[in-house]
């Protein structure tokens, strides 16, 4: 990797370095600045403070504007899979900012983006892959959901609890256009059934039976942000049999946990299931924002309006995050990114294998570069993350109960920093536990 401007990074397979308390001097200053600009609740504060601000990241690490140096096990939100700031990602986003910067989104394509979409297809654990494009993450889930809603004819989803599929709320609604809004005007809030994630494949037959009009089923794979969380084994392909069955659209949301995160490209082929749709972003762009819905193409034909997009946004397939995903694609591939997540993930699981004796610690679970380590509470999973961050490591705790801290750090982490990080948690964990 190139050298980083302020040499502190190394080629971002650094050991921390915490030389402020946190918050650092600059961050408090930063953060009365954040307080009187944004709208409050956005960045999570610390003592009336952020925590740190990053200035700059490479490969692993972090480094705070207070000169503090990090390993990152979120992986910037699992976006970060080839580290941060890749070279080869930055070098073809520089190359394509040399060319076209922006471009006219579903009207005139781009090349980078032709030779996207066709290599997102040869990657795709579907027959026949056509790609819809996506502004983020959440727009790729509204793509899914309209696709089943058009396909199936039916406007019901199936949707679980836990999961965490985005937050837009319904800029369509404003839209007047007919076309644009035909078929999506039922208020969608009124068609969702939910079950608990990994419950019986009976129940979700008796309830597709029940409730015919649901048209959609949405699902991750592995539950990410809400309590990362497997299913039970065979439960994937249990569900992908019980809506063939019933001609429900399945809808499989890999934005966290494809491309390696889980020790596979996608994980719906390692369950061994061909869903009809899976989204997918956050770690396809390297860190540019760009995301995708894959699917079969009978039931992508949905879209084939003959005029106008149907569903669009105007930065959809940017020229600078297309380049950014087909170096990152070819940085996974070239480096085997996948199979070493699976290594490295057996290692950190063996050198965690104490903290399941720490009192506090519920459950030390995960695979590859995904791991939970679950506390017996929302305040000590909280401390855990604060007593993280003062090392020098950063994991954040959340999940819909708050007790779940979460490791998902880049797939191309150094063994040492996972050690090192691995340690720290041990130390942290067992610190908390003696405190009365
Ligand atoms: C499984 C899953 N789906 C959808 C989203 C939403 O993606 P975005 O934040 O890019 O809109 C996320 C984000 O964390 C996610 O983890």
């Amino acid at each position: 990797m190139a050298a980083s401007r302020t040499h502190r990074l190394g080629s971002g397979n650094q050991l921390p370095e915490i030389r402020t308390p946190l918050p650092g001097p600059r961050a408090r200053r930063a953060a009365r600045r954040l307080d009187a600009a944004e709208a409050p609740g956005i960045n999570t504060l610390v003592d009336g403070a952020t925590a740190m601000l990053w200035e700059e990241a490479l490969g692993s690490n972090v480094l705070d504007i207070d000169g503090n140096r990090y390993i990152d096990l979120t992986a910037g939100f699992g976006v970060a899979a080839v580290g941060h700031r890749h070279p080869a990602v930055v070098a073809a986003v520089r190359g394509q900012a040399d060319r076209l910067l922006h471009g006219l989104g579903d009207v005139f394509a781009h090349p980078a983006r032709v030779e996207l979409g066709e290599r997102l297809g040869r990657l795709a654990p579907l027959r026949e892959p056509r790609v819809h494009f996506a502004a983020s993450g959440a727009d790729a889930v509204e793509i899914a959901l309209k696709t089943g809603r058009i396909c199936s004819g039916r406007p019901g989803i199936l949707a679980f609890t836990p999961a965490y599929h985005g937050t837009t709320l319904g800029a369509l609604q404003g839209t007047s256009r007919p076309a644009f809004r035909s078929p999506f005007t039922e208020p969608l809030e009124h068609q969702v059934h939910r079950l608990p994630y990994g419950v019986e494949v009976d129940e979700v037959q008796q309830l597709l039976d029940r409730q015919p009009e649901i048209g959609t089923c949405l699902v991750e794979p592995v539950i990410g942000r809400e309590a990362t969380r497997w299913p039970p084994d065979g439960w994937l392909a249990g569900l992908a049999a019980a809506c063939r069955a019933r001609r429900v659209i399945l809808a499989v949301d890999e934005i966290f946990t494809a491309f390696g995160r889980c020790g596979a490209w996608f994980v719906s082929a390692e369950a061994g299931i061909e869903p009809d749709l899976i989204c997918c972003g956050k770690a396809l762009g390297g860190g540019l924002p760009i995301a995708a819905v894959l699917g079969r193409k009978e039931v992508m034909a949905v879209w084939n309006t003959g005029g106008e997009a149907r569903h669009t946004a105007t930065f959809v397939a940017h020229p600078l995050a297309c380049a950014a995903a087909l170096a990152t694609l070819e940085v996974i591939e070239t480096g085997s990114l996948v199979e070493r997540a699976v290594e490295m993930g057996r290692r950190f699981g063996r050198r965690v294998e104490p903290l399941r004796q720490v009192p506090g610690v519920v459950d030390v679970r995960g695979a590859a570069m995904l791991w939970a380590v679950e506390l017996d509470g929302r305040e000590r999973a909280a401390d855990l993350s604060r007593h993280l961050l003062d090392r020098g490591v950063i994991a954040l705790s959340g999940g819909a109960a708050g007790v779940v801290l979460q490791i998902a750090p880049p797939l191309v982490v150094t063994e040492a920093q996972l050690f090192h990080a691995a340690d720290s948690l041990l130390r942290a964990a067992s610190d908390l536990a003696s405190k009365p």
